[in-house]
């Protein structure tokens, strides 16, 4: 008997983007966008496209790539809404609108301040109009797991009614607990007639640390899409982690008897693909991708490894797409050798992409003996940023010494290739270098935000800096990596200085995940 299919529904760019910190640009977009389809999701939800022009536009240009999977925007249930989703994604071959409207109690009374009834007719309205645009239609009733059971049950049956085509269910609070999400998915089945015409869909929070567990106990119970999102990034506590059900439904596959059609040897370069442009970092326990997931550390745990691997391994590390050795590449390494690299680590890159990062890897490893993988990775997720101007940095000198302020000195070469220097004192060496770069390029800004990680292993590991900070009312988000983290932060300061110039060139409209310009990262 043929195995069913679990629908992998990707919101990783509208509701883990709406997250503070995790804005991106619509470059970055596009790139999360190439990977998800090509670790072969079946539904992109691209973002909410009333939101702001950005929004649109962002969404739209997914829809243009065209890359594969089914192209979701989200809408209220009214018409300007409606519209303005299908003409974002209607370029797309397969594309989908997606309506909600809030259900429960606290939400009719609060929030709409509307009847039960003139929430089903809002509903109704706007999933008829909707599909007289489309012919795939998703209705999600928002706050669903603490809406009456009744209630919930007639709203469904009347978006049926109506037309839509997927209706998911959404624990919006991350409220529920599995046995009960399991009884509402089996209540819903039950109760609402032609539930069984429809893809019934889950949608999950993770409040109480149970969005993976309440999904799967929604499958038990009849859902056969999964809203999750890379990282499980997404408002508050995030959304359902996407690596972790999927690695759920294929390791206990005799369990749930269910697939999905994810490549899951691509779970990992994605999740360090999302974490390097947003600047989230997964932490190091965190299941399925984070840095110790793999790692055996205890004597007997070894000792039993080394017998057999599945003592103590439900998973290969090579299943999710980590295929770290203990290859090292070092200066004498060619373009052949690095290429190869980079396709095991799971990367792939254009001609002019290949070009740059080996250029940047002959630059490491000219400072540095031994690259790791980590190393690779951190030259290639950054190779986005490696910044196009008007801006290059020439040379940095730094002094620090014990209580004195640090000093900088930097030499800029700009696009007709004139030269400018400029010297700051700061707290430190980032501080000083920062102020430097604002004195010589005259762009003042508002650090937010310094982050750094180390990327491989050893004294000479590089440092991975994202900076965010603030400027106009905009946020905007820079990356550097290099041995140096002085020299990392003053890339990744660079980067920003540059795009803020770039803008100003443009005159370009902001784009922003919620509709709030001070949360938009340029
Ligand atoms: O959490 C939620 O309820 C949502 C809906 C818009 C699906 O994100
Ligand atoms: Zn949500």
């Amino acid at each position: 008997m043929p195995v069913e299919q679990i629908r992998i529904f990707d919101t990783t760019l509208r509701d883990g983007e709406q997250a503070p910190g995790c804005s991106m640009t619509l470059r970055e977009k596009l790139r999360v966008a190439k990977a998800l389809a090509e670790l072969n999701v079946d539904v992109i939800e691209a973002g909410f496209p009333v939101a702001s022009p950005g929004d649109f536009e962002s969404v739209q240009a997914i829809a243009e790539a065209n890359f594969g999977p089914i192209i979701c925007g989200l809408a209220r249930c009214n018409a300007g809404d409606i519209e303005k989703v299908h003409a974002a994604v209607k370029a797309a071959q397969r594309h989908r609108i997606h309506v909600f409207v809030a259900t429960s109690q606290i939400h009719r009374e609060y929030k709409l301040k509307m009847a039960k009834e003139e929430i089903i007719k809002s509903a109704v309205g706007a999933i008829s109009l909707a599909r007289e645009l489309c012919d795939d239609v998703e209705f999600s009733p928002e706050d669903a797991s603490r809406t009456e059971l009744g209630y919930l049950a007639e709203v469904v049956s009347a978006a049926i009614e109506a037309g839509a085509t997927t209706v998911n269910v959404p624990d919006t609070v991350g409220y529920t607990v599995p046995a009960e999400f399991d009884q509402l998915f089996r209540y819903l089945k039950k109760h609402v007639t032609g539930i069984d015409d429809v893809t019934l869909s889950v949608h999950c929070h993770d409040d109480l640390g149970m969005a993976v567990a309440n999904s799967l106990a929604a499958v038990a119970g009849g859902a056969r899409q999964i809203e999750c999102t890379i990282n499980g990034i997404g408002e508050r506590a995030g959304n359902c982690s996407l690596e972790e059900v999927v690695m759920a439904l294929k390791t206990r596959s005799e369990f749930f008897e269910l697939e999905t059609g994810i490549d899951t040897t691509r779970l990992y370069p994605t999740s360090r693909l999302v974490s390097s442009i947003t600047g989230m970092h997964v932490p190091r326990n965190k299941a399925i991708v984070g840095e110790n997931a793999f790692a055996h550390e205890a004597g007997i745990h070894q000792h039993g490894m080394l017998q057999h691997a599945s003592t103590y391994e439900i998973m290969r590390p090579v299943d999710v797409g980590i295929s770290r050795s203990n290859l090292v590449l070092g200066k004498h390494s060619g373009r052949h050798a690095f290429r190869d690299r980079v396709s095991e680590l799971g990367f792939e890159l254009d001609d002019f992409e290949t070009n740059r990062a080996f250029q940047e890897f002959k630059k490491l490893a000219d400072r540095k003996k031994d690259v790791y993988d980590g190393d690779i990775e951190a030259i290639i997720l950054n190779v986005d940023s490696l910044s196009p101007g008007p801006w290059l940095l020439q040379s940095l000198d730094v002094t620090t010494s014990t209580g004195k302020d640090a000093s900088a000195t930097v030499v800029l070469v700009g696009e007709s290739d004139n030269q400018v220097s400029q010297s700051a004192e700061g707290d430190g060496p980032i501080a000083a270098s920062f102020l430097a770069l604002e004195k010589a390029t005259g762009v003042d800004l508002t650090l937010q935000k310094f982050e750094v990680h180390s990327a491989s292993i050893g004294e000479d590991a590089q440092g991975e800096v994202t900076v965010t900070v603030e400027h106009d009312g905009l946020n905007f988000r820079g990356h550097g990596a290099n041995v140096d983290i002085v020299e990392a932060g003053a890339r990744a300061y660079l980067e920003v200085i540059n795009r803020v110039l770039r803008r100003r060139d443009s005159n370009a409209v902001p784009r922003s995940g919620s509709g709030d310009a001070s949360h938009a990262t340029i």
